[in-house]
């Protein structure tokens, strides 16, 4: 039997247990060791012997992937598999590494129980220890452990491992990310003294918790904190605690001992239960406001240093994130042991996913077929062991994408008699016959609102608001449901991170820059993080939406409301140059004394944190809220110049026009004719199968617009007159430029007739106009910092803001929409002397050095390149972004159609 050709998932290995913290002996085989890489799963196994000679094979630094070292190629799909599917057999093709290394056995080894412990390797690993064959496993995920007592001997030990990047278990293990074979976690001796398993149950009921620890040996418990010592394990003890949550995540170090070995422990209280559709934790609803988490790193895949998996929660507490579903395996355990002292709700998801059968139909779909029963609920069992003891662990879930079958029902069966305590997700089961949750992904805003509305078992989007490139659109709306209707757990962003890996060529890769047969290019770039972990705008419209308390304004008064417990806040005001503190310490307070103002102001009012947090200093800004407190309407521009006819064209005021009325320069500054346009680069939720819109706009053609001319009038303004239409196409736009003298500057009004039906949503309506190269210093009052679309934004509050053309650009790495800043009121843009022009008007602006057509068709973000001058547009209105990536377009509130309308921007130079 080929061991890597079975339904059988290992062989040889011990009965898993909890990961435990531990005294007894550790011996960490992290480190440098031999590699050779073999093309088939069936080379000669010539290398197990202690002796053998390995002095032609590289080194690898163990863990990781050995793609991203230099052998062999990461591979993307998503939903297909790599290799045909004809279950359990992996393809002939068959990456395998053989990997070596030696040991001394320290002396406190000599003698005793020992395991080696894999914490994860893909996809299926053979292991000898001194020649000995100690077994195989399979389950990437997931850990694995051998007694090696025997295997073992004094001095010199040599550990020989072939990994093959496909197998049986292949099958199982069909997520959306790269396939990345290798030991990409840590290897490591343990002793065993006995004390192999414990299993804390730490329940928590009015202020008191109910604790009772199981353990594999006799042994002792004591929490110092609680008083509780010598305390014999399985039997029950009740005291006063304060209960774990994500918010107050209270824990007790406790410890287990036995008199050979002491466990150490952090113990939460809490109990999850369902009453009346309602899911609760210690009674109070659970709202999860949560995020996918694939384990990321650009340049180690899977192999996740401590301090970035450290990075990532504190990165979610930052940003008001308090919930992640391990998406779709059983995270490194440390993790789990950040998520526990820092406080994050964890779905905790097994490693399972047979995605690529739904393409047969779901024949032959692994979740049914009898013979892979025993690799599901091994997978299960290895996921509960591991990590039942982590309080912030809350749900499990079954897997991901796997269809229904009884072998999921087999894995619940097993789940639920193991630990009641924590209820059972798994998307896939739509009947919800053995889920306590329901489920779903990517519901639009009108079905989740419809399911709030329903009663039944609680609810939850185990997925939505695709964070794909430009977005996710749509999400205020979304967790307005999720506050609204109790039976609404919450849900998950998809996803946390872009699944950039570093290259040499494309500064990131995705799907099929590695040259791979069959892949899925860029789906898998749709985190709220780029690779590098800096946050998208995405990221910051979930920090705003997830705020834990709400500020609003009403009747000149200011008030607080708590969704969540808080830490404790300090309230700050300022308007204009006027600041101050709040206190609403009883939850509301009248509005401050404010002076006058001579331009629009608004009031922003932003909770900080009063002191400092484990996971953000004092100050950290957790919730904000605006109230507009002046308004200062433009004074009506006065006319002052008529167009005059030049030798070559004409003059009005600043501007300078051609023969065909238009603009050629302005202010002394070479500055181009503005001209509808209608098109932008499509976005990665444009694409999507959810809205379509790039498909709909290229077959209008608003990507190839042309203009023709149909009149020039100048009389007290000059108005041009064009009909924009595309190729092919028998409706057009009917458009007119009328430019007016106003004091210093030129006001254009922009005025479009739809010339035909245009039932379509189009991406904007706007004028672009060339700039010279050297205006790239940009001030603004509108929304700012970052980003904004109609239905995305909603981190963007109103001020002025100072950037820099380079710096206004939002890198997705796929080039495509971006950088619009909203509700824009006036802008300078300028050269380093001051010199440049002015705009005034209600806009969306954004500045580019290069056009819409080469943003559209660079494929990696390194292959923009600064053209000769900038491109300004200018808009009226722009399509909502929806999340059709991955789900729902935009909501038709934020669909943009083509009407008879007309907007006016005021143009005036600086200098
Ligand atoms: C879901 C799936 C995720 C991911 C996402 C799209 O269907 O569960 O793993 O593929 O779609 O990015």
């Amino acid at each position: 039997m080929r061991y890597y050709d079975d339904y059988v998932p290992h062989a040889g290995l011990r009965a898993p247990r909890a990961d435990l913290d531990t005294d007894a002996a550790r011996l960490v085989l992290d480190g440098d060791w031999r590699f050779r890489l073999s093309p088939v799963a069936d080379a000669p196994v010539d290398f197990t012997a202690p002796d053998f000679d390995d002095i032609g094979w590289d080194t690898l630094a163990v863990p990781c992937h050995w793609p991203l070292r230099g052998h062999g190629k990461p591979w993307y799909t998503n939903v297909v598999y790599p290799f045909p599917v004809d279950p359990p057999h992996p393809p002939e093709e068959n990456p395998t590494g053989d990997h070596r290394m030696a040991f001394d056995l320290p002396a406190e080894f000599a003698d005793r129980d020992v395991v080696l412990r894999f914490d994860g390797v893909e996809s299926c690993a053979k292991v000898w220890l001194n020649g000995v064959e100690l077994g195989f496993f399979t389950g990437s995920r997931l850990p694995a452990e051998f007694d090696v007592r025997a295997a073992l001997r004094p001095g010199r030990n040599v550990l020989a491992v072939r990994v093959h990047q496909w197998s049986a278990a292949s099958y199982l293990e069909d997520q959306d990310q790269w396939w990345l074979p290798g030991i990409f976690r840590s290897v490591l001796l343990e002793v065993r003294a006995g004390l192999d398993d414990v299993f804390v149950h730490a329940s928590y009921l009015d202020g008191r918790g109910t604790l009772r620890v199981v353990a594999s040996a006799p042994a002792i418990v004591t929490v110092p904190e609680l008083g509780i010592h010598d305390l014999a394990t399985g039997s029950t003890v009740e005291v006063p605690v304060e209960p774990w949550s994500a918010e107050r995540p209270r824990l007790y170090d406790a410890t287990v001992s036995t008199p050979d070995e002491t466990v150490r422990l952090r113990i939460g209280f809490r109990t999850v239960s369902i009453v009346d559709g309602v899911l609760l934790v210690n009674g109070a609803p659970l709202a999860l406001r949560g995020v996918n988490r694939h384990e990321f790193h650009p340049d180690h895949g899977r192999a996740v240093p401590l301090e970035t998996m450290l990075e990532d929660v504190l990165l979610m507490k930052r940003h008001n994130i308090n919930a992640v579903r391990t998406s779709h395996y059983p995270p490194h355990p440390a993790f789990l042991d950040l998520c526990d002292e820092l406080g994050l709700w964890v779905v905790d998801e097994c490693d399972l996913e047979t995605h690529g059968f739904y393409f047969a139909g779901w024949e032959r779909n692994p979740s049914d077929v009898p013979e892979w029963r025993e690799s599901y609920v091994d997978r299960m069992r290895r996921t509960v062991e591991r990590d039942k003891n982590h309080p912030s662990i809350v749900l499990w879930s079954l897997g991901n994408e796997s269809h229904t079958g009884a072998n999921l029902a087999a894995m619940a069966e097993w789940t639920r008699d193991r630990d009641p305590s924590r209820p059972i997700h798994y998307e896939g089961d739509a009947d919800c016959a053995y889920v306590d949750v329901y489920s779903r992904m990517y519901a639009d805003h009108a079905e989740t609102e419809r399911i709030g509305q329903e009663s039944g078992i609680p609810f939850l989007q185990c997925e939505y608001a695709h964070a794909m490139g430009n977005g996710p659109g749509g999400l205020v709306e979304y967790v307005a449901l999720f506050d609204k209707y109790p039976r609404i757990a919450g849900g998950f962003v998809w996803e946390w991170i872009d699944h950039g890996l570093r290259h040499p060529k494309h500064e990131y890769a995705y799907g099929g820059d590695y040259g791979e047969p069959l892949h899925d290019g860029n789906f898998v770039i749709d985190g709220l993080l780029f690779p590098d972990r800096t946050p998208s705008p995405g990221l910051l419209d979930v920090r705003k939406v997830y705020e834990p308390i709400r500020i609003s304004f009403a009747d000149n008064r200011v008030t607080v409301t708590e969704l969540r417990p808080v830490p404790e806040l300090r309230f700050e005001w300022t308007a204009g140059a006027a600041s101050g503190v709040l206190d609403l310490s009883t939850g509301s307070a009248a509005l401050p004394d404010l002076p006058g103002f001579a331009a629009e102001t608004w009031l922003t009012v932003r909770a900080v944190l009063a002191g400092d947090e484990p996971w953000a200093p004092a100050g950290h800004e957790v919730a904000w809220a605006q109230h507009k407190v002046a308004d200062a309407p433009r004074p009506p521009a006065v006319v002052t110049d008529r167009p005059q006819r030049t030798d070559d064209g004409f003059s009005l005021g600043a501007g300078e026009f051609d023969r065909t009325g238009r603009l050629r320069a302005f202010g002394g500054l070479a500055v181009g004719p503005p001209r509808l346009t209608l098109w932008r680069a499509p976005t990665d939720n444009d694409n999507g199968p959810g809205a379509k819109l790039r498909d709909t706009w290229h077959a209008l053609g608003l990507h190839r617009l042309t203009h023709r001319l149909d009149g020039v009038d100048a009389g007290d303004t000059l108005v041009v007159r064009e009909r924009v239409a595309a190729a092919a196409l028998a409706r057009g736009v009917l458009v007119t430029y009328e430019w007016a003298s106003a004091g210093e500057g030129l006001a254009l009004t922009v005025s479009v007739e739809p010339d035909g039906e245009w039932p379509e949503p189009i991406a904007k309506l706007a004028v672009t106009l060339p700039l010279p190269a050297n205006l790239d210093r940009v001030t603004w009052f509108g929304r700012g910092p970052g980003e904004a679309y109609p239905d995305t934004g909603a981190a963007t509050r109103f001020g002025t803001f100072e950037s820099t053309v380079d710096a206004m650009q939002t890198p997705y790495l796929r080039p495509q929409e971006n950088g619009r800043r909203a509700d824009v009121r006036w802008a300078t843009l300028t050269d380093d002397t001051g010199r440049g022009l002015r705009l005034d008007g209600l806009f969306g602006l954004t500045v580019r050095r290069w056009t819409d057509a080469d943003l559209a068709a660079a494929t990696h973000r390194n292959e923009l390149t600064p053209g000769d001058g900038l491109w300004l547009t200018v808009d009226a209105g722009q399509q909502g972004i929806g999340t059709g990536s991955c789900g729902p377009g935009a909501l038709s509130e934020y669909m943009l159609t083509l009407r008879k309308t007309s907007f006016t921007v005021v143009f005036s130079p600086l200098s």
